[in-house]
């Protein structure tokens, strides 16, 4: 079966190639119109060319946006394209009994070091709250698959909590973990700005995204439902109103034959 992963992983490898010759070509073409270099200054007196007049005219005509714009749309490209290799790349993996606690703290951990997530907002300055069921089944699932699943809805949690309402409110996040008859649940609740009941009915669509452009991409959580709904046979559900926080609820089957 070619999982999603897989299909993912090649489409990216593919994509990466022309994406970096592109971003490269561009990165030339900005250099290359630079009144300041030696080099161009040179050619440009040989030719009897007035590059100051030429940058004049690519502002004037708006060529220069132009050329900005497609500087982000491609970074834009590159961040996609990373996000569905760091998907992949983790993905694939054999089932192994789990215990889910350790598994939400190996993605607290990742997500305390993330750069990308310390530019935006440094995740250390969130109070983590846990409130772990003791001694529970362990579950039937793959580790670095769920590790990336509670990530990505962390990472959101954080990039959220940067914008919560009421400032002196005390940025947190409140982690579950109990047993029911047939799943383990896990649950990851924040106190931020939650959302309008339109974004959450969309939440888990693919590139749906309320974020800027470069910041978000709009698959971190298509990528939960696929490893939670579709590699594990569990269920996803998020719970959300504005001003009101958002928590995520994850359903794993302890065994996906029983
Ligand atoms: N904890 C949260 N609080 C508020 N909104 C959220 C939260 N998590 C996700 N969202 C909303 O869901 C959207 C989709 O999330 P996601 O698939 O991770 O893509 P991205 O983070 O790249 O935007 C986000 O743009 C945001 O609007
Ligand atoms: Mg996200």
């Amino acid at each position: 079966m070619l999982s999603v992963g897989g299909l993912a992983a090649g489409m990216a490898h593919e994509i990466n190639n022309p994406l970096a010759s592109i971003l490269q070509a561009l990165q030339v073409v900005n250099r290359r119109l630079d009144p300041d270099l030696p080099a161009n200054a040179g050619v440009a007196r040989e030719l009897g060319l007035d590059l100051g007049l030429v940058r004049q005219y690519m502002e004037q005509r708006g060529l220069t946006d132009f050329l900005r714009g497609m500087h982000e749309a491609g970074v834009r490209a590159a961040r996609i394209v990373s996000n569905m290799l760091g998907f992949s790349r983790k993905s694939g993996g054999e089932c192994a009994p789990c215990h889910l606690a350790e598994i939400l703290d190996k993605a607290v951990e990742l997500a305390s070091g993330d750069y990308d997530l310390k530019k935006q907002y440094d995740f250390r300055h969130i109070e983590i709250i846990r409130e772990f069921v003791p001694d529970m089944e362990p579950v039937d699932c793959q580790g670095m698959e769920m590790e990336q699943v509670f990530f990505n809805i962390l990472k959101n949690a954080a990039q959220a909590l940067k914008d919560r309402p009421d400032a002196s409110v005390a940025p947190r996040i409140t982690l579950r973990v109990r047993p029911e008859k047939l799943n383990a649940v896990v649950e990851i609740e924040d106190n931020g700005p939650g959302m309008s009941e339109d974004v959450r009915r969309r939440v888990f669509e693919p590139f749906f995204t309320t974020k800027d452009v470069g910041v978000g991409t709009g698959l971190g959580l298509s990528v939960v439902f696929f490893i939670v709904a579709e590699n594990h046979k569990g269920s996803v559900a998020v719970e959300s109103a504005p001003g009101g926080g958002a928590r995520f609820v994850i359903r794993l089957p302890y065994s996906r034959s029983g």
